[in-house]
């Protein structure tokens, strides 16, 4: 499993790096291959020296333009950035991205040669006919996912992760930053249900991701943790790589 940490807009330059200065105490070589960062935009540049895996938390749905602001996927790419988020619920819910917006972001990062990590989830009132709600929001992909597995610089992922073109984050609103999980078998009807469209995908979950309960959401189904604000915190994040490592 890889976990990924999605820092938002909670962490400063100087925790930054600090965070790392502990992390890299913790983490051994062999296992940086297990974490991705998705860092605020300034800080891609600290990871230009890192050897984890990390990524864009958004980007603008152009490469190029009098786009005051605005980042394009291209600097990223050239920063060295494997992986791109898309759709967060806090870029649909609070900037308004619409499934269009998020449409054409996914084609500009695949042909830029990223991993897009597509967020999907349903809202509470939403819940008892989730599978609904998820089927739409991936329903487009078919049409814009050009590619069956990746075309390009697959050594720069982990061997597990070669066959695919993008990875679903599975985050219900109801559980970010709530403290209220799934249960385990809610989460594999999801990951089933994805999995079932787009066999070669990898799944996520993300949504209250903690010490306390990592070990029970982890499941033989599921690829990888995305994980909020324990993730800036580099004892909690690391400990729960260790948990799941040694289960
Ligand atoms: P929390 O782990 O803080 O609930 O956030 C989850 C999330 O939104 C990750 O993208």
């Amino acid at each position: 499993m890889l976990i990924a940490g999605n820092w938002k807009m909670n962490m400063g330059y100087q925790q930054a790096l600090s965070f790392l200065l502990e992390f890299n105490k913790l983490v051994k070589k062999e296992d940086k291959d297990s974490f991705i960062f998705f860092p605020p935009a300034p800080l891609s540049l600290i990871f230009e020296k890192e050897k984890f895996y990390w990524g864009s938390q958004n980007i603008y749905q152009k490469i190029k333009g009098a786009l005051t602001g605005e980042n394009s996927v291209q600097l990223f790419k050239e920063m060295g950035a494997t992986f791109c988020l898309l759709g967060h619920s806090e870029r649909r819910y609070i900037f308004g991205e619409t499934d269009v917006d998020i449409e054409k972001k996914f084609s500009l990062v695949q042909e830029q040669a990223l991993i897009p990590v597509l967020c999907i989830g349903e809202s509470l009132s939403e819940r008892f006919q989730k599978n609904k709600v998820l089927i739409k929001k991936l329903s487009w992909i078919k049409q814009y996912n050009k590619y069956e597995k990746l075309p390009f610089h697959p050594e720069k992922l982990p061997p597990d992760f070669k066959d695919l073109s993008f990875i679903v984050a599975y985050e219900p609103l109801w559980s970010i930053g709530t403290g209220e999980i799934p249960s385990v078998s809610e989460l594999e009807d999801v990951i089933s249900l994805i999995k079932e469209d787009f066999p070669t995908v990898k799944v996520f979950y993300g949504g209250s991701v903690s010490l306390e309960n990592a070990l029970s959401l982890s499941c033989d189904k599921l690829d990888g943790f995305l994980i909020g604000s324990e993730s800036v915190n580099p004892h909690s994040f690391y400990g729960i790589y260790k948990q799941i490592k040694s289960c």
